[in-house]
């Protein structure tokens, strides 16, 4: 590399341009928004760090890789180029296509899960575990404490607690643990990683009582390259050898090849179990489409297929991460309640210590989104009590969700430097007048995956 600061390892070919909204038309877009976030129109946001899935900016490959799309029903050769590029990177013998992560969870939940027996995670994200409920399963999420101190600096914040797992197979029997679905990076709390220890222990607990063990590889890319940062003997290992060692400890993985696919729509289920991955394919005819195109057009499998391998460089990522942090450590240098260390694809910013006057029943996450988006046009999302809490059905008692953060998700190779800025400097401006942020109350919701849909007004 040459000796200067390291910058943006592509340049700009063409661009989409953003509308500039003033401070007054904002307030009246977020009230008639109902104040979430989810129901802006897409136009109306200046920076969108809602989400870091479906955003990513594809390079002039896998544009180029759109017209050679084959769109034949079955076997199109887009199918055997991107089959050929996961099995290259998992090693898994047996690849489904599917349209995004979900669909690739619902199927593996429905071919592992037993009604009424836990499904084990380090976490879940909120359509996984809906996943789970729906096929009967209980979510049970037994990440290290340490995952859950914001101010740990623990270097592996998605560890799976390998006491915790022991003790919970051993006291429930091993009969009642349908499968271990470990996610890499852990989203919820700011994209940690898991360490490649962790996966190796995790592996040997499942074959000592007889469990599944898979992957939840949304940002496979990105923990492979915390653990070339951060754990002893992976410094010299390319990012592809140290992905492939993670997969080798698992049985199969989903994919919502949305974030480290670098592609815009896509997914994969990939397992090594013949019997399970004949009734997958079963699921998946029904529900996405036929064996080799699974919900994609030929031109997006081809598009992830290259996706998948410019993911693996390391310039690239580097680049990545580097922007991540560029932003957090602009809001950590202020004294901004961030959680920490700096994750993969997002900062987040704790809400028990950004609003302390304000109670997780009050909609945190919410009240600071609203803020943020009338301040700078900048949308955020909310991980926290609206998302992850309610009200136990048996008892009547409030659940509280264990974290509220709010994510500042960072789309890959879209935003540059600048954009971080104008966003590091509405937190910052936001945390100087925090004490006047109100409240929220929920005016409406839905029962299930409430935060997407439900309405809110200020108190
Ligand atoms: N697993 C993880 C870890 C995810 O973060 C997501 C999606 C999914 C599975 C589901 O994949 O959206 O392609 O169906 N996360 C997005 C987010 C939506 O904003 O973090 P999907």
């Amino acid at each position: 590399m040459p000796n200067f600061p390291p910058a943006e390892p592509f340049r700009i070919k063409v661009i989409e341009p953003l509308k500039l909204t003033t401070r007054a038309e904002r307030v009246e877009i977020i009230k008639k928004a109902h104040y979430n976030i989810f129901n802006i129109p897409a136009e109306d946001v200046y920076i969108d760090l809602l989400t870091d899935s479906g955003t990513s900016a594809m390079s002039q490959e896998q544009w180029a890789a759109l017209m050679v799309g084959d769109e034949s029903y079955a076997q199109c050769r887009n199918w055997f180029h991107l089959e050929a590029v996961i099995k290259d990177i998992t090693g898994f013998k047996y690849v489904l296509p599917t349209h995004q992560g979900r669909p690739a969870e619902n199927i593996l939940f429905l071919v592992y899960i037993h009604p009424g027996d836990a499904a084990i995670a380090n976490m879940f994200f909120d359509t996984t575990v809906t996943h789970v409920r729906h096929k009967g399963g209980l979510p049970r999420e037994l990440i290290i404490d340490e995952g859950l101190d914001p101010e740990s600096e623990h270097p592996f914040k998605g560890n799976v607690d390998i006491g915790k797992l022991e003790d919970y197979i051993q006291r429930e029997g091993r009969e009642k643990v349908s499968l271990i679905h470990v996610s890499v990076t852990c989203n919820n709390n700011a994209g940690q990683p898991v360490s490649m220890a962790n996966l190796r222990t995790i592996r040997q607990v499942a074959d000592k009582y007889g469990l599944p063990f898979t992957l939840d590889a949304a940002r496979f890319a990105e923990n492979a390259y915390f653990i070339k940062l951060r754990e002893e003997g992976y410094a010299h290992k390319s990012i592809k050898e140290i992905a492939r060692e993670m997969f080798s400890y698992a049985d199969g993985c989903t994919m919502s090849a949305k974030k480290d696919g670098l592609v815009n729509i896509g997914g994969f289920l990939a397992l090594n179990d013949e019997e399970k991955y004949r009734l997958a394919q079963q699921h998946l005819i029904l529900m996405e489409g036929f064996l080799t195109y699974g919900g994609m057009a030929g031109r997006d499998l081809e598009a992830l297929a290259r996706g998948l391998t410019e993911v693996l460089d390391e310039n690239y990522m580097a680049n990545r991460i580097r922007q991540v942090h560029f932003l957090g450590n602009q809001l950590i240098d202020a004294g901004i309640p961030v959680l920490k260390p700096l994750g993969g694809h997002c900062v987040m910013l704790d809400m028990k210590r950004f609003l302390p006057h304000l109670s997780q029943d009050v909609f945190p996450c919410e009240a600071f989104n609203a803020e943020l988006y009338i301040d700078s046009g900048t949308r955020a999302t909310g991980i926290g009590q609206l998302a992850f809490g309610g009200v136990d059905k048996a008892t009547g008692k409030i659940i509280y969700a264990p974290l509220e953060v709010v994510r500042l998700t960072i789309p890959r190779r879209v935003y540059t430097d600048n954009h971080m800025n104008v966003v590091a400097k509405s937190v910052i401006d936001i945390y100087q007048r925090r004490h006047m942020v109100r409240g929220m109350r929920v005016v409406w919701a839905p029962e299930v995956l409430r935060h997407f849909t439900a309405h809110l007004e200020p108190l």
